[in-house]
């Protein structure tokens, strides 16, 4: 009830009686009046005039699961939303929950990780409050080696949330960093349980540095946050929604084929390496080239010096721009 509250509140222009949210809800006045009172506990201010009734005039930024449910346009991605105020790791939660049998499109939030993880074993550091710290757990019945590809469905949904939300031109710097500017917005960790031929789940977690402030000295010349590129704060829950919303569209075209011949395009449309040159950094082999964008796979295409064409598969590589992190 509390979801529905919220998005009736939301988005009524007017004042909504009691009654009316009594006949809505089939609930008597003092349930209504018990809601509205945990919302207002909660931070949001609501407006509560005799013979009126009820008016939402400030909603804080919070990523309750009231609050993200009120905003979700999906089917099943994030309806099933579990909020903790903080967690060693939203991936460690997922795949916990994963183990307890939690249904595929479990969401798990946060709003401070005391051990959130990186790829390649870093760790990965966020302030409390101000970002999004979400994994989302999948259990996709498809073959194990295809499902990297996930990752990339997770980066296209992030980069264009950003976009429609924020209206910031953001990229990604293949294979799933997400950056606007120039600077690292956010981060993909997909991890995954597995037999040699079956999945049991798989888990994306996404770090988007929404509202942050000032980053560490070490990343603060590649890392950014999309409150700074943009000069004012952003709703965290309706960015999240968004990206769910991106995701669960995604998804459901990639199952078609378990490839991205159905959205390579698009991906390479917001690829930031596209048609520049870049070092890639192979265990043992380093060279340089040109990026072409990837291919039905997910591989990128990378021309080098001599003509030749290299696939570069996501795993150990990272590739860094010739003149700077992009
Ligand atoms: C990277 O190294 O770029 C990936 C960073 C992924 C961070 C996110 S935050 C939510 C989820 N929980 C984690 O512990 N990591 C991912």
């Amino acid at each position: 009830m509390k979801s529905e509250l919220l998005k009736i509140l939301r988005e009524s222009p007017e004042y909504i009686s009691g009654q009316q949210l009594c006949g809505h809800f089939g609930v008597s006045r003092t349930a209504v009046w018990k809601a509205i009172r945990q919302l207002k506990d909660e931070g949001y201010k609501i407006e509560a005039l005799k013979n009126k009734g009820y008016r939402i005039c400030e909603i804080p930024d919070i990523m309750t699961a009231e609050e993200l449910k009120s905003r979700l346009h999906t089917e099943w991605m994030g309806q099933n939303c579990i909020y903790l105020e903080s967690v060693d790791s939203t991936n460690t939660c997922a795949k916990r929950l994963a183990e307890e049998g939690a249904p595929a499109g479990t969401l798990v939030v946060a709003d401070e990780q005391t051990g959130g993880r990186g790829r390649r074993g870093r760790e990965w550091t966020a302030s409390k409050g101000s970002n999004i710290m979400m994994t989302l757990l999948l259990r996709p019945r498809i073959n194990p080696g295809n499902a990297s590809r996930l990752t990339l469905l997770m980066a296209m949904a992030v980069a264009e949330g950003i976009q429609k939300v924020t209206g910031l031109p953001s990229g990604i710097k293949w294979p799933n960093d997400i950056v606007v500017h120039k600077k690292k917005v956010c981060g993909i960790l997909t991890e995954m349980s597995s037999e040699i031929d079956y999945i049991n789940h798989v888990v994306i977690g996404a770090g988007i540095n929404v509202n942050q402030e000032c980053f560490p000295e070490e990343i603060g010349a590649t890392a950014g946050s999309l409150g700074m590129e943009l000069g004012k704060k952003i709703c965290r829950a309706e960015l999240a929604a968004e990206i769910l919303g991106e995701l669960e569209k995604l998804y459901n075209i990639f199952l078609q084929t378990e490839d991205l011949s159905a959205l390579y395009q698009n991906y390479n449309r917001l690829c930031v390496n596209r048609n520049r040159e870049i070092r890639v950094l192979e265990p043992g082999n380093e060279y340089t080239g040109t990026a072409e964008g990837i291919n039905e796979a997910g591989e990128l295409m990378v021309r080098r010096a001599d003509g030749s064409m290299a696939r570069v598969y996501a795993g150990e590589v990272s590739v860094r721009g010739l003149y700077g992190y992009v």
